[in-house]
């Protein structure tokens, strides 16, 4: 099969205005959304508009609060290019912008009306993407689905069966809680030290990358404070060492990371909160969960 190339795609339909968005995260901004609402007004786009989405999870986000935010909201739709646009950014109808303060700090949640997902854009996604979107794929598998992990331990090439699984995963924890309270919460095993390592880093890990480190934390907490069995906690290093993913980090940023994850927008009423795993697709939660532990469980992965 072809490789499909983005602009081809987006000229062959009929009474379209394409904008083209710088790349990555740059587009995530109040000035490019501008730009996209001056399209708006120039086309008139109407209540019977619609906004497509055609790129990866900075596109999607980006699009989707562009299309909340015309006329009070207009139809759109997701066309994710990327293995994290696929199996996250563009389920669940999270959408939104960075400012100077933060990543995503504004944003609404608003689903598109469709979201169609062809893995042959894939072909030109760097491996180094495609591996950190599998993180997320990967995350999938520890909590709900593991019969995910299997197809992964026996061939690591991204299908669209695979894309299908995870993206079953998150549109069923989504649909249970749409504005993320205690259902979606589970969606976010790994993401707390994640999210402080990618702070850290000031954002040169990819996401999926620094979520791949975090999984193994949350694995080595939960083996203190779930009884998550050693054999697991080796299966995440395993799996996600064989994606080139890191599962590592520097010893002297304990420190450093506990303030993030403390000032993490999700820390509700002060306190840090961990998905953890009590075996293969059984998460649990822990809340106040000593020092002690949370020190031990980083002196396991640190290097
Ligand atoms: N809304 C949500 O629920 C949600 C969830 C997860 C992540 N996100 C957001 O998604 C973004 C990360 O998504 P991402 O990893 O897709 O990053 P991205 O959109 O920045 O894309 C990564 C890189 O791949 C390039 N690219 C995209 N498609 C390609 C293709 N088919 N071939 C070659 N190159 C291609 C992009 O130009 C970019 O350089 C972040 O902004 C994050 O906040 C949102």
């Amino acid at each position: 099969m072809k490789s499909l190339d983005l602009v081809d795609v987006a000229t062959k339909f009929k009474n379209v205005s394409v904008v083209s968005l710088p790349d990555g995260e740059n587009q995530k901004s109040l000035e490019t959304l501008q730009r996209v609402h001056d399209v708006c007004g120039e086309v008139k786009l109407g209540r019977d508009g619609l906004i497509v989405g055609l790129g990866g999870g900075a596109t999607t986000d980006l699009a989707g609060f562009a299309a909340a935010t015309w006329l009070r909201g207009v139809e759109w739709k997701a066309i994710p290019t990327t293995v994290a646009g696929m199996v996250d950014a563009a389920i669940g109808g999270k959408t939104g912008i960075n400012t100077r303060h933060g990543k995503n700090l504004v944003g609404s949640f608003y689903s598109p009306s469709g979201v169609i997902v062809d893995v042959r854009f894939l072909e030109t996604l760097s491996t180094r993407d495609i591996n950190a979107g599998l993180a997320e794929v990967v995350k999938c598998g520890f909590i709900v689905d593991p019969s995910i992990l299997s197809d992964l331990e026996k061939s690591l090439h991204v299908t669209a069966a695979l894309i299908h699984k995870a993206v079953s995963v998150k549109a069923k924890v989504v649909s249970a809680d749409f504005k993320e309270s205690y259902g979606r919460e589970v969606l976010n095993y790994g993401h707390t030290l994640g999210h402080a390592i990618e702070k850290n880093e000031k954002y040169a890990l990819r996401h999926g990358e620094a979520v791949s480190i975090g999984m193994v934390f949350a694995a080595e907490l939960s083996g203190l404070v779930s009884g998550l069995k050693p054999k697991i906690i080796d299966q995440h290093r395993d799996i996600l060492t064989s994606l080139d993913l890191p599962i590592t980090y520097r010893t002297t940023e304990f420190d450093s990371l506990l303030k993030l994850m403390s000032g993490d927008k999700k820390v509700q009423k002060g306190k840090l909160r961990f998905v953890t795993l009590k075996g293969l697709g059984r998460t649990s939660r822990a809340e106040n969960v000593p020092l002690r532990h949370l020190t031990k469980a980083y002196e396991r992965i640190s290097s």
